[in-house]
């Protein structure tokens, strides 16, 4: 069974986990499932095995076959089910720089693994099992705008929301492919550690995301972008604190250049995540200026992606 999960990108970030085993996360964060990268993942069923078999990218790497055995085993033992399986999972995405390849991948494995396994399960099952392998995961259920939401185990899941905007676009600036420094996890957990500022940036991104929301539902690009920016360099703020830094000198020579665009009236606003890409909010009318801008990098203009899917061939 072949499935395939589109990347997504947070606009409110989710960063620190209140139950690390649950991944439950302290605030709730909003996020663009995008159409052009994305994971493909086959998983079959093969009743001679004595232990899954498992090629990413085409290479068997002990380090990240582990996440992926160790997310296998937890559905295993949740259904049930004794089988090993074979994975075959390729990313369209450079893995671990940052461009949420766990993302689509934990949601593509969810879902080829549970259809492999003959389980029918709803959306929200699939969202809050991909969220138990890596948090952003459970976004990347959903294709378009999601929220996942704080709750508990049983409804700490995405959910999508109601938005269609076909002109809204993210603009990957393709800065750096290598590995990141630190990961998501390690990061995190460093970060929630620092209390009196990592309760700040739980207050505040409760307040940037009533005010995303109210954006969003305006179409309003001005402020969906702003209110981005801020959230994204919060979280950078907070991360940086630790000592732990993800933006490169290419990352801020690229935010420069974002700054400067603006000043000739140019509708672009940038995110980060854990590594040193950047991505470039804006709509339609300005994609042509934004891509000239940045001739000297590689760009892959992204509108919206489709939900997780089960893929025939
Ligand atoms: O799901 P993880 O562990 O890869 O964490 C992702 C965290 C950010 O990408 C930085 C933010 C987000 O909400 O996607």
């Amino acid at each position: 069974m072949k499935a395939r999960a589109y990347v997504n990108f947070a606009l409110i970030k989710y960063w620190g986990k209140k139950d690390e085993k649950l991944r439950l996360p302290f605030q709730a964060s909003l996020s663009f499932t995008i159409d052009k990268l994305f994971t493909d993942t086959k998983v079959t069923v093969n009743k001679k095995l004595i232990k899954d078999k498992i090629t990413i990218n085409g290479i068997s790497d002990e380090r990240l076959n582990k996440r992926v055995i160790q997310h296998l085993n937890l559905i295993r033992s949740k259904y049930n089910i004794k089988d090993y399986v074979e994975v075959t999972s390729v990313n369209n995405v450079p893995t671990s720089a940052g461009l949420a390849s766990s993302a689509s991948s934990f949601a593509a494995l969810t879902l080829a693994a549970t259809k492999a396994f003959n389980l029918n399960l709803s959306k929200e099952e699939l969202s809050r099992l991909s969220r138990y392998a890596s948090g952003s995961a459970s976004r990347s259920i959903f294709g378009n705008f999601a929220i996942w939401d704080v709750g508990d185990d049983k409804t700490s899941i995405a959910r999508p929301i109601d938005i269609n905007w076909p002109e809204f676009k993210i603009i990957v600036l393709m800065i750096d492919k290598s590995k990141k420094p630190a990961s998501s996890t390690d990061a995190m957990k460093e970060s929630v550690e620092n209390k009196l500022l990592y309760d700040e940036w739980v207050k505040q991104s409760k307040i940037d995301l009533d005010k995303m929301l109210i954006a969003l539902n305006n179409k309003d690009i001005k402020s969906v972008g702003e209110i981005a920016e801020k959230n994204a360099n919060h979280m950078h703020d907070l991360i940086e604190s630790t000592g732990i830094t993800y933006k490169t000198k290419e990352s801020l020579k690229a935010i420069d250049k974002i700054h400067e665009l603006r000043t000739k009236g140019v509708l672009a606003y940038y995110t980060m995540d854990a590594g040193p890409n950047i991505k470039i909010i804006t709509i339609d009318s300005e994609v042509n200026k934004i891509v000239d801008y940045f001739n000297e990098y590689e760009t892959i203009v992204c509108s919206k992606g489709k939900d997780a899917h089960i893929v025939l061939n």
